[in-house]
Formats: C-alpha cells, sequence, structure tokens
C-alpha cells in the first residue's frame, strides 16, 4: 500500500469537502460463485481502498466529520478462522499502516453510528450483500447515497497523484507484455482461447489480476465479446482488448487490433490507417481546457472524411456527424476515465464522473455512450480508443430503414459484412499544457506490428 500519509491526506482532504455527520464506506466480502465458502476472487471495493488502502474483507471505515477521525471497524481471525485461511495482518496492524488510530470489532458498528445520531453519507451500492448490510445498519436513518459525497470523492479521485500515475504504468508493463504474447503466438488454426489464456496466465504468473475480463476475439465488430471459442483464420483480424491491474489495483485499458497472419491486408491496411488517424487527432484535443466531447466529433469526423474516401461514406463531413451518421462505424464513445476503475468512479454515476453543467449527454445513437465529455484537466487519466466497425445486424438495420441513406453507401458495404473491427486504445494522462501516453510503447502502427508478428 502507499504510505499512511497517502491515506491521511486523502481523508483529510475529504474532511475538508464534507459539511457534518459521519461517512462510512463497508469494505467489499467474498461473494458465493456457487456455495458461501466457494467464492470469486477477493476484489476490494475502490472507494474503501483510496481512503484506507487495505486490501482485506470484512472491514469497514468510518470517518467522524466533526472530529476529524477515522475509525477502523474489523476483528482478527478467531482460531478456527485461522485453521482455514492461515493467519491475516492484525488489525492493530492494518490501521497503524494506514494512519487510523482507532479500531473497534464490527459487532459495534451498529451501536456506534446510532449512538452519535447524525447523518450517515455513504456511496452507491452495486453489490446486493452491502445494500443488505447498509440498509440493516442505517435501519430508521437512511437517507440513501449522499450526493454531497459522490460529488467530493469524484472531485478527489479524478485527479491522480504521480504515486497514481506510478501504479498505472505499473499496470501498463505487465498489460504491454500481455499484448506482445498475442501479436507473438497469434497463428492461423488457432483458438482465441490459447492467446487469453496465454495472456491472463502471464498475469497471474507476476501476482497480477485482470482489472476486466479480456476481450480477445475475430468478431472485433462485438464490443465487448467475451467468448473465446473461435478458430482463428489467416485474413482474419484479432481484436485484443486487455488490460492488467497493478499491485494496488489500478486498471489499465488497452486494445490493438492485428492480423491473424501477421500481414495486414490493403483493405485492413486502409481501414487500421484511419482508425489510427482518428487516434492522433484525438490525442491533439487531449489538453487542460478541451472538451473531450469535441475530441470525440473531431475524431468522427476522421471516421468519415477517411471512410468517404474509400467510398463507404458520401455527403458533408460536418453534416454526416452531426446528424450521427458515422456512428454506423463508430458506435461507442472516443474513451472513459482510468483508475482504480477501469471505468473510472462509474459506479458513483456515469453523468456525474464525465458530464458536468456544460456538457450535457446527447441522446443520439453513438454519441449517448460518451462516457466522458466533460473538460479535461491536468490529472485526468483516460482512455482514447477511437475505432471502426462493420456490424452486420446494425447495418441491416439502417439499410432496412434507409437511414442516413445521404452519407452512406449501402450498397458498397457488401464486402464488408465479415471485416470485424478494429479498436486502437491507449491511457493518456493531462499534464498542465498537453498530455503523455502512459505506460511502455506497445507495437501500434502497421510496420510495429508486422515487425513483432514476424518475430
Ligand atoms: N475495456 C473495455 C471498455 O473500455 O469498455
Ligand atoms: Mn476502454
Amino acid at each position: 500500500m502507499f504510505s499512511s500519509n497517502t491515506y491521511q491526506n486523502r481523508r483529510k482532504n475529504l474532511f475538508n469537502s464534507i459539511e457534518d455527520g459521519l461517512i462510512l464506506f463497508p469494505g467489499n466480502n467474498p461473494v458465493p460463485m456457487n456455495y458461501p465458502s466457494n467464492h470469486l476472487p477477493f476484489r476490494q471495493d475502490s472507494n474503501f481502498m483510496y481512503y484506507c488502502g487495505l486490501d482485506f474483507s470484512h472491514l469497514s471505515l468510518v470517518l467522524d466529520v466533526d472530529k476529524g477521525e477515522a475509525i477502523l471497524f474489523g476483528d482478527d481471525l478467531s482460531v478456527d478462522e485461522i485453521v482455514w485461511e492461515g493467519e491475516r495482518t492484525p488489525i492493530s496492524q492494518m490501521a497503524e499502516s494506514s494512519g487510523i488510530d482507532r479500531f473497534i470489532s464490527s459487532s459495534d458498528l451498529e451501536t456506534f453510528i446510532q449512538k452519535k445520531d447524525k447523518e450517515v453519507h455513504y456511496l452507491p451500492l452495486y453489490r446486493a450483500d452491502q445494500k443488505m448490510f447498509v440498509s440493516e445498519l442505517l435501519n430508521g436513518i437512511d437517507n440513501g447515497a449522499s450526493k454531497e459525497l459522490i460529488q467530493a470523492v469524484i472531485r478527489q479521485r479524478s485527479i491522480k497523484s504521480s504515486e497514481e500515475l506510478a501504479e498505472i504504468e505499473l499496470a501498463l508493463e505487465i498489460t504491454c507484455e500481455m499484448h506482445k504474447i498475442a501479436m507473438r503466438q497469434t497463428k492461423h488454426g488457432m483458438l482465441e482461447q490459447s492467446i487469453v489464456g496465454a495472456m491472463e496466465g502471464f498475469a497471474l504468473s507476476k501476482g497480477r489480476r485482470l482489472a476486466y475480463p479480456i476481450i480477445f476475439t475475430i468478431h472485433g465488430e462485438i464490443l465487448h465479446s467475451n467468448v473465446y471459442t473461435n478458430i482463428m483464420h489467416s485474413g482474419q483480424l484479432a481484436l485484443n482488448d486487455s488490460g492488467a491491474e497493478s499491485p494496488l489495483h489500478y486498471a489499465s485499458d488497452i486494445t490493438r487490433t492485428f492480423p491473424v497472419n501477421g500481414k495486414f491486408s490493403p483493405t485492413q491496411k486502409e481501414i487500421y490507417e484511419i482508425v489510427h488517424n482518428m487516434q492522433a487527432v484525438a490525442f491533439d484535443y487531449c489538453k487542460p481546457g478541451n472538451s473531450y466531447k469535441d475530441a470525440h466529433l473531431a475524431t468522427a469526423r476522421v471516421a468519415v472524411e477517411g471512410l468517404k474516401s474509400i467510398g463507404l461514406m458520401k455527403g458533408e463531413t460536418e453534416q454526416a456527424v452531426e446528424a450521427g451518421a458515422h456512428a454506423l462505424f463508430f458506435p461507442h464513445g472516443l474513451g472513459h476515465m482510468l483508475g482504480l476503475d477501469v471505468h473510472d468512479m462509474e459506479g458513483l454515476g456515469e453523468d456525474l464522473v464525465g458530464y458536468d453543467n456544460k456538457s450535457e449527454r446527447s441522446d443520439q445513437f453513438g454519441l449517448a455512450y460518451l462516457r466522458l465529455a466533460k473538460k479535461l484537466e491536468p490529472g485526468f487519466v483516460l482512455t482514447v480508443e477511437p475505432g471502426i466497425y462493420f456490424i452486420p445486424h446494425l447495418i441491416d438495420q439502417w439499410q432496412l430503414n434507409e437511414k442516413h441513406k445521404a452519407f452512406i453507401n449501402y450498397n458498397a458495404l457488401a464486402s464488408f459484412r465479415n471485416f470485424g473491427g478494429i479498436r486502437i486504445e491507449d491511457n493518456v494522462v493531462i499534464t498542465e499544457d498537453g498530455f503523455r501516453i502512459l505506460g511502455p510503447h506497445i507495437p501500434r502502427t502497421i510496420d510495429e506490428i508486422e515487425s513483432i508478428m514476424a518475430q
């Protein structure tokens, strides 16, 4: 974990943002997979991690705003528990490592809260067991998730410190190797799952976990496919969207797309270059004060220009983007915040994280999926992930309805039905005057990809 000073400072900062009352951060507990003692891998709650760094189950953190005091609720393991699970760090040591002065048994949490008779702030809950725990704990005094707390936490977690950036870069070191493994090992005739296993196995062998389930597929047009049963064939593209966590559970989120046989076909090259140009234009927008919605729209204009140049779109570029015609090929947003969560803080409310009073969410297909629209600030970490996809179901639906037929050459799309999709994704930090791509360089250009695949 970081030093106790980091967590003390984060809590101090939070005390200054909340007027009064108590703040409750319930830690996560293991979630049963099929019966109680056979559970899914434990993942601590990100907000709990942020404010105390303790990566153990069955803990709660309470902050008394009026007193400026942090109290850790938890218990040492019983001998019976130690028999099955082994020893764990004593609560006293956990508290000390996080700079917390007081620790109390979990069994006293309810009495502690009820006795204080103060407003209890907590964040939106996303697990059924958490919801039950909090609703029983706050029986009769539950005002729901606290808007004041949500806003304060988003403000704080949005700006990454240098030690957080270093963590994300540790995650990216593993992710870089995972992507190189995929490029080097992918061959005609292999199953996708062989590559998925090699990548996840590498992360596990380094003591790391994944930030999200791997997307590795010859059907790149399926934006979040988690099926790995296809045999890969020469002539197809493989899309690899995968990222490891850092030791302290910061995420990384990288996508590369490459030809199964190691050589891009002329058509694949054309589409790849359009996506690559989209990303280059998006990088140019990565500066404090620029809105990410403008970056998204600029990227969409590059997509339209590129698709016009190969005869798939037509008409006036600006009008096509305004109408949302490009979304047939680029139906998702340019990117999202990244941090302790791969879609950072999404559990606190997508609009509260990615939008502000100057950036309202659109309901237009495509633009509606833009998770980050507001002006960029130094310290934001975000993904830049444009893509172009050929989605047969969507093409058929739009063609049947003659949707945007002034901008789309439906006849020319017939030969692209089996193309798949291309996405290129990197993680950047916004600096005082621009941006920096985080982590080691991962082969991105056509030449770089063909060269590593030839090794
Ligand atoms: N890596 C998956 C996503 O960004 O949604
Ligand atoms: Mn992403």
